[in-house]
């Protein structure tokens, strides 16, 4: 399979995504190209620490640097700031410095904690994704989006500091519960549904995982296609990059009311876009049908639709800390059709209308 390679373009803080099956031996290469200091600290977590990441130690040393794991308990609630100054306390005992590097090494909670590590840690050192999720192939590792939650909010402590590469190893996904496999491509529909209706055609196509698996390649490069433009016009989240918010707003709501433990990410944002869909169809925003084809494509990879039972004003209270809204109003992400996403500025007392 042929290495596919975008690249994002940001200035001076530009980088390359390479999407490529066993692409272990590909980032030996570029380390030993691109870094002359000798320290790596990798954080990961336990799960990759007993499948993968022996074998990414062992290129790496192979090449003769020095590595560190740091690995981390999976599951949101690692995503901390007590963890992160458990990481700062491993880096300083590593005696990691600024002229050395940090890989991320696993799904969004490692990519997203350890990027801010790197984005904090010495004013800054540079940092790899290789991101092992579905979700973190397609969207969390690529754009510089690195953040800790606090405990009455998601990301709401970090910063925009981009990775220096980005690569992409769909092999890996094989290795994947089928969970959290469905739960990433909620994300893939959710490009599908804001830029390139393709994506949701493709998926409807395939009979079973297996050979969802084995034409990912494709999946992936589109969704990180449509990130790259998204990232290169907004990288800082002003305008367009919050159409990457499809169905997120609900989806926040969902995963906190439920304390992050009854609904993944994947399935909140699944729940968040039929929702906003079918109500955005009733207010004749939406195309006839969206709602209809987005509720076909998350039933078949067996995500939820429909929103579970909640006490309206717990729910709707952590709205107010979304970071898509300001003052009186909040963005909420709209289809005008399947493929084409609108932002439309909604005051907080029109929000039952839409959600
Ligand atoms: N995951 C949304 C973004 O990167 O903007």
């Amino acid at each position: 399979m042929n290495m596919n390679v975008l690249e994002i373009d940001l200035k001076e803080n530009s980088y390359k995504i390479c999407i490529e099956r066993n692409i272990l031996s590909r980032i030996a290469e570029y380390l030993d190209e691109n870094y002359s200091s000798k320290k790596i600290a990798i954080i990961t977590d336990d799960n990759l620490a007993k499948l993968h990441l022996e074998n990414l130690k062992r290129v790496i040393e192979e090449k003769g640097f020095n590595t560190k794991i740091i690995s981390l308990k999976p599951g949101e609630e690692s995503k901390s700031i007590d963890t992160l100054k458990e990481v700062y306390n491993e880096l300083s005992q590593f005696r990691l410095g600024r002229e050395d590097l940090i890989i991320t090494f696993g799904g969004g909670v490692v990519g997203d904690l350890g990027g801010f590590a790197a984005s904090t840690y010495l004013r800054g050192v540079s940092y790899i994704q290789v991101p092992t999720s579905l979700l973190a192939q397609v969207d969390s590792s690529i754009g510089g989006k690195v953040a800790v939650d606090l405990p009455w909010g998601k990301n709401l402590v970090g910063s925009f500091y981009q990775p220096k590469a980005v690569f992409i190893d769909p092999e890996l996904l094989k290795t994947l519960d089928k969970k959290f496999l469905h739960d990433g491509l909620a994300e893939v529909i959710k490009y599908g549904c804001i830029r390139d209706r393709s994506i949701i055609d493709q998926l409807m196509n395939y009979t079973k995982d297996e050979e969802l698996l084995d034409n990912i390649d494709s999946l992936i490069f589109k969704c990180c296609s449509i990130k790259k433009s998204v990232v290169e016009q907004d990288e800082k989240d002003f305008g367009e990059r919050m159409l990457l918010n499809f169905g997120h707003t609900l989806g926040h709501v969902i995963e906190k009311y439920f304390n992050y433990k009854k609904y993944t990410h994947g399935e909140a944002v699944a729940i968040g876009m039929a929702e906003i869909t079918r109500k955005s169809e009733k207010l004749d925003i939406t195309e006839k049908g969206a709602s209809k084809c987005i509720e076909e494509v998350l039933k078949k990879y067996e995500l939820p639709y429909k929103v579970p039972a909640m006490d309206k004003e717990k729910a709707f209270s952590t709205i107010f800390l979304d970071k898509k809204s300001s003052g009186e109003n909040i963005n909420l992400i709209l289809l005008k059709r399947i493929g084409e996403g609108v932002i439309r500025k909604v005051r907080f007392n029109e929000l039952e209308d839409y959600i």
